[in-house]
C-alpha cells in the first residue's frame, strides 16, 4: 500500500481532532476535515452529520485513508448514541466501501473493555500481568458498547471487502493526566499522532486492535500490538504522578469507582431518554 497523503479526520472539531489537526500535517498529511459542528477558521471543513450519506460521499471521494473519530465521546441515551456511533459508523464504512477506501484508523475506546478489572501489582507490571488485546468485549456502557460494535463492523468489513481497519482503545488522550487512573492510560497528543501515523502507514493490517497510550510507568495494558505497527510512545505520565497522588491517594482496588479498566462509567447509571 503506498503511504497515505490526504486523509479524512472526522470529529476534526473534538478534543483529540483540534489535537490532531495542529499535529498530523507535520507528517506530511493533507487532511479533509468533517464535523458536524462547524470549523469557523477552516472554511474547507464538510460541515455535516454522520447520518447524512451524501456528504460523507463528498468527505470520502479521493481519500487515501480516513481517521474515524467523530461520534459521542461519553455516556448518552442508548438513542443517541445508536444514531451518532452506530449508525454514523456504519454509514462511514458504507461511503468508505462505495469510493474504494483501503485504511480508516477506528477511534476505539477502553470503556470497551471497561468492566475488565486493573491488574493488581507493584509499578511498573510485568509483561504477564498487562491487559492483553484480545480480551472479550466487556463495555461498561452504552457508549462502551458502541466501541465494541464499532470494532466488529472493521472486522466484519475487512473479512467481507477488504477494508483495513486499525482500532485505537484509547485511554486518555488530553495533554495531561488528571486523575490517578489516567497515569495508566494517559496518552500525550504527541504520543497520540505518532499512533495515529503508524497506524496510517503500517503494511498490511487487516484488522488489528491496539491499545493508545504512552509508554507510561503504570501502564495497565499491553502495547506489544501497537508497537508492532512502528508506534514508539516518547512520553509517560509519571511526571505527572508525584502531585496527583499526593492530592487523591492510590487507586482503591475494593472501590467499584475505582476497580475497573473504566473508572467511573462502570458505576454509572444508564441515562433514559428524557
Ligand atoms: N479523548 C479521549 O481521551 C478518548 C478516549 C477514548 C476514546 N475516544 C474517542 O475518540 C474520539 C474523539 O474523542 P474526543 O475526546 O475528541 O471527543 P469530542 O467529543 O471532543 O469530539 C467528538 C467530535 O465528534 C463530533 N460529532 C459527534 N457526533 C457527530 C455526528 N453525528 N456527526 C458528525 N460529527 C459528530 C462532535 O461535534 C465533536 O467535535 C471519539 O470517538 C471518542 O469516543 C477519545
Amino acid at each position: 500500500m503506498p503511504a497515505p497523503r490526504t486523509v479524512l479526520l472526522t470529529g476534526a472539531a473534538g478534543g483529540v481532532g483540534t489535537q490532531m489537526r495542529s499535529l498530523l500535517p507535520g507528517y506530511g498529511y493533507e487532511l479533509r476535515l468533517f464535523d458536524v459542528a462547524p470549523l469557523e477558521d477552516e472554511p474547507a471543513a464538510i460541515t455535516a452529520d454522520l447520518a447524512d450519506r451524501a456528504a460523507l460521499r463528498r468527505a470520502v471521494d479521493g481519500v487515501d485513508a480516513i481517521i474515524h473519530l467523530a461520534g459521542i465521546s461519553l455516556e448518552s441515551t442508548f438513542e443517541k448514541i445508536l444514531k451518532a456511533n452506530i449508525e454514523g459508523t456504519y454509514h462511514l464504512y458504507e461511503a468508505a466501501r462505495e469510493a474504494g477506501v483501503r485504511r480508516v484508523v477506528f477511534a476505539s475506546s477502553n470503556h470497551a473493555v471497561g468492566y475488565h478489572p486493573f491488574p493488581p501489582g507493584d509499578y511498573p507490571l510485568p509483561a504477564d500481568r498487562l491487559l492483553p488485546v484480545d480480551v472479550p468485549h466487556r463495555p461498561d456502557t452504552y457508549y462502551g458498547l458502541s466501541k465494541s460494535f464499532g470494532e466488529d463492523l472493521a472486522q466484519m468489513y475487512w473479512d467481507k471487502h477488504g477494508i483495513e481497519t486499525v482500532s485505537v482503545r484509547i485511554g486518555s488522550c488530553f495533554p495531561e493526566p488528571t486523575s490517578v487512573r489516567m497515569l495508566s492510560i494517559w496518552m500525550s497528543p504527541a504520543d497520540g499522532a505518532r499512533l495515529f501515523h503508524a497506524a496510517l502507514t503500517a503494511e498490511d493490517v487487516g484488522h488489528t486492535v491496539i491499545y493508545g497510550s504512552s509508554a507510561n510507568t503504570r501502564v495497565w495494558w499491553d502495547l506489544s500490538s501497537a508497537r508492532a505497527l512502528g508506534y514508539e510512545p516518547q512520553d509517560d505520565s509519571e511526571r505527572f504522578a508525584a502531585d496527583l497522588l499526593a492530592e487523591r491517594g492510590e487507586l482503591d482496588p475494593t472501590n467499584p469507582d475505582e476497580m475497573y479498566l473504566g473508572g467511573q462509567f462502570v458505576t454509572k447509571p444508564p441515562i433514559w431518554p428524557h
